[in-house]
């Protein structure tokens, strides 16, 4: 049987983590903010901005929420972020994503002041990432990077698959495996052969949006397998990227949908926030 690896109680480790040291900040008179824009009202997007505003709630620091309608221009949203860089009291941004198709994303992400990118999306964070200098890092895959260590899953030396190339998961994700002396590979839709270069991997990082694709033949035996998908089946219920029951007798440990990767995003987004202070100039 694959240790369920349990990212709702490591999660919660976290940030009962933070919450101590946000009340250090505290008792040295240092008041940590968050803002949050979201633009329109995709229900799934309702439904993450609530979980980090709450998040930032339990940690104890301040959250500002900005819910702007989905005819606001890019100048408006432009204008917004401007304000909040330049706002003593404000120590992060969060755009929340996507955005209506009437705003260019890579626009906005630019705009964000780069020690305000809580998020790790502005391409100064990702460059620093990559060359290994301090910076914000992308939260779902530094959550994963986490959980593997909190779960005593050596990393380096290891062959590690990460399937899917995105800018938010799969290519942080491979930066950061590499910075733990890990061996990657990343696997994408173009990619030759695909069942036989994930069955290479001692770390199978999944994350390509496909409900239920990766079942047993992609898994080597005794395989980690990190399942990053949040996908509706047929059914609409929640699922994730890989097909648990089909993988799980055949692998060492994996993460399960919902209640694994998912949380550790927030707890990492609190993270940054945190860290925003010594990130500060
Ligand atoms: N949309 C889906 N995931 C994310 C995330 O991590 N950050 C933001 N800003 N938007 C998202």
């Amino acid at each position: 049987m694959a240790v369920l690896i349990d990212g709702k109680a490591v999660s919660m480790q976290i940030k009962d983590e933070l919450k101590q040291k946000a009340a250090e900040l505290k008792a040295k008179g240092i008041n940590v903010t968050l803002a949050v824009i979201q633009v329109g009202d995709n229900p799934a997007s309702c439904v993450y901005v609530r979980n980090k505003k709450k998040g930032c709630e339990y940690i104890g620091i301040g959250s500002l929420s900005y819910e702007l309608p989905e005819e606001t221009t890019q100048m408006e949203l432009l204008d917004l972020i401007q304000e909040l860089n330049g706002r003593q009291d404000v120590n992060g941004i969060l755009v929340q994503l996507p955005l209506p198709s009437h705003i260019d994303e890579d626009t906005v992400i630019k705009a964000i002041d780069p020690s305000k990118d809580v998020d790790g999306f502005h391409p100064q964070s990702v460059g620093a990432l990559c060359i290994g200098q301090p910076g914000f890092v992308s939260c779902t895959p530094a959550g994963i990077i986490q959980l593997l260590k909190r779960s005593h899953i050596d990393i380096a030396g290891k062959e590690c698959v990460v399937l899917g190339r995105s800018n938010i998961v799969g290519k942080p994700m491979s930066l950061l495996l590499l910075r733990e002396n890990a061996t990657v590979t990343i696997a994408h839709s173009r990619t030759k052969n695909l069942k036989e270069v994930t069955k290479r991997a001692d770390i199978l990082v999944a994350a390509v949006g496909k409900p239920r694709m990766i079942t047993r033949d992609y898994v080597k035996k005794g395989a980690v397998v990190i399942d990053v998908g949040i996908n509706r089946d047929e059914n609409n219920k929640l699922c994730g990227d890989v097909d648990f029951d089909d993988v799980e007798p055949v692998c060492s440990a994996i993460t399960p949908v919902p209640g694994g990767v998912g949380p550790m995003t927030i707890a990492m987004l609190l993270h940054n926030c945190i860290e925003s202070v010594s990130l500060k100039d």
